[in-house]
């Protein structure tokens, strides 16, 4: 399960140096400065700005290639603190918060009326997240004094994961520092805070309409499950609904490898292997992602990489070795899909999502 790092760990690996202050504490400079900041999160490394100053977001959006009507997630040092933000809190919030924050799951709600649209992306609602890892932790928390020092109203940190739009999120420092090479050569701070944990995307969970009626939905499932979600609520979470606002994580083709990647089920796995080896000879080598490992037969132009066969162990690897794909070479791959069970759920989207940017190509 999800269990604390500790901040020892997290020497964190920030700009400008020499003046004695430690990294976490330049990057929230940085941030009151209106500059960018990559920091850890316990699902993936964000790329962060202050949310309350438009034109830092809006460097967020040209750094990422996001288009501007793409919300971004406000992070707050405290669950309090996401009343400077949304208005008309349901008690359903509270009690999502009380049990799962800080931690991997992003909440929408009604946009407070004096924050600035941009952040969300011109809608009247805006999604907000208390994260549980510690340097993520305390760059919000030091952030949140700055802030008050120079009489600010609210303090928090909008931050999209720190991908490139429609890429892998990034998992690790350096994949955000291969990612961001430009914006890391120009002195960009870029918090270590080693794997994460979890691994993949929070959860989110849409209460915006619960105050006029409406049901709690889940937008992006995550580590925490649907399931979870309603047994704290005591009511049913709707599943995603055509109209619900713009998620870019809920966009067919996304979070792709640059290799090619197909889904297959387990009882299929031999036959599209053999499919692929002789539609492709001297193509290169073939990566089979699959939880069984030893019951693949062996091949040279098969390069076979064993998965976790647990979800949340599955999460925390999942986006590292998508990454690795690209880094070895390999002319395509096909993955196991996983079981279609709530634990589960999360990364079988990601899965689904990541094959389907490649529909069409085979
Ligand atoms: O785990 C996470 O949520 C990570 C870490 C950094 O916190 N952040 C993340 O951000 O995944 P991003 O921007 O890559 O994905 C956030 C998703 C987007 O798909 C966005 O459209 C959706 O949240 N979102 C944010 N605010 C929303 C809103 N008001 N209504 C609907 N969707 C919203
Ligand atoms: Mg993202």
């Amino acid at each position: 399960m999800l269990t604390a790092m500790s901040s020892d760990s997290c020497s964190g690996s920030g700009s400008g140096s020499g003046s004695g202050s430690s990294a976490v504490e330049q990057a929230a400079q940085a941030l009151m400065r209106g500059e960018l900041v990559a920091f850890p999160t316990e699902t993936v490394y964000g790329l962060g700005a202050d949310a309350a100053n438009p034109a830092a977001v809006a460097r967020i959006y040209a750094a990422k290639g996001r288009p501007s009507n793409h919300p971004v997630i406000v992070h707050v040092a405290k669950p309090e603190d996401i009343k400077s933000w949304c208005s008309d809190i349901p008690d359903q919030a509270w009690r999502l918060a009380d049990v799962f924050w800080p931690g991997p799951l992003t909440l929408i709600l009604k946009r407070h009326p004096d924050v600035d649209a941009a952040v969300s992306g011109g809608q009247t609602t805006i999604g907000v997240r208390c994260p549980s890892h510690p340097v993520a932790r305390e760059l919000l928390t030091m952030f949140a004094e700055l802030k008050q020092q120079a009489n600010g109203v609210r303090a928090g940190i909008a931050a999209p994961s720190a991908n490139r739009f429609g890429r892998v999120s990034p998992t690790r420092a350096q994949h955000v520092r291969s990612e961001f090479d430009d914006l890391a050569a120009q002195g960009m701070p870029i918090l270590e805070g080693g794997d994460s944990e979890v691994g993949i995307e929070s959860t989110i969970i849409d209460l915006s309409s619960v105050g006029s009626g409406g049901e709690p939905a889940l937008l992006r499932p995550g580590a925490i499950s649907a399931e979870q979600v309603a047994a704290v609520l005591g009511q049913a979470v709707i599943g995603h609904q055509a109209s619900s606002p713009r998620v870019s994580g809920s966009l067919k083709a996304h979070y792709a490898p640059s290799t090619p990647l197909a889904l297959c089920q387990p009882d299929e796995r031999s036959e599209k292997v053999s499919v692929w080896l002789a539609a492709h000879v001297g193509e290169g080598r073939l990566a089979l992602l699959t939880r069984d490992p030893d019951r693949v037969a062996p091949s040279t132009r098969v390069l076979v990489i064993g998965m976790p066969g647990d979800a949340l162990a599955y999460g925390q690897a999942l986006y590292a070795t998508l990454r690795e794909l690209d880094e070895m070479g390999v002319a395509s791959a096909i993955v196991e899909n996983v079981p279609n069970e709530p634990a589960w759920a999360g990364v079988r989207d990601r899965l689904i999502r990541a094959a389907a940017a490649f529909e069409g190509d085979r």
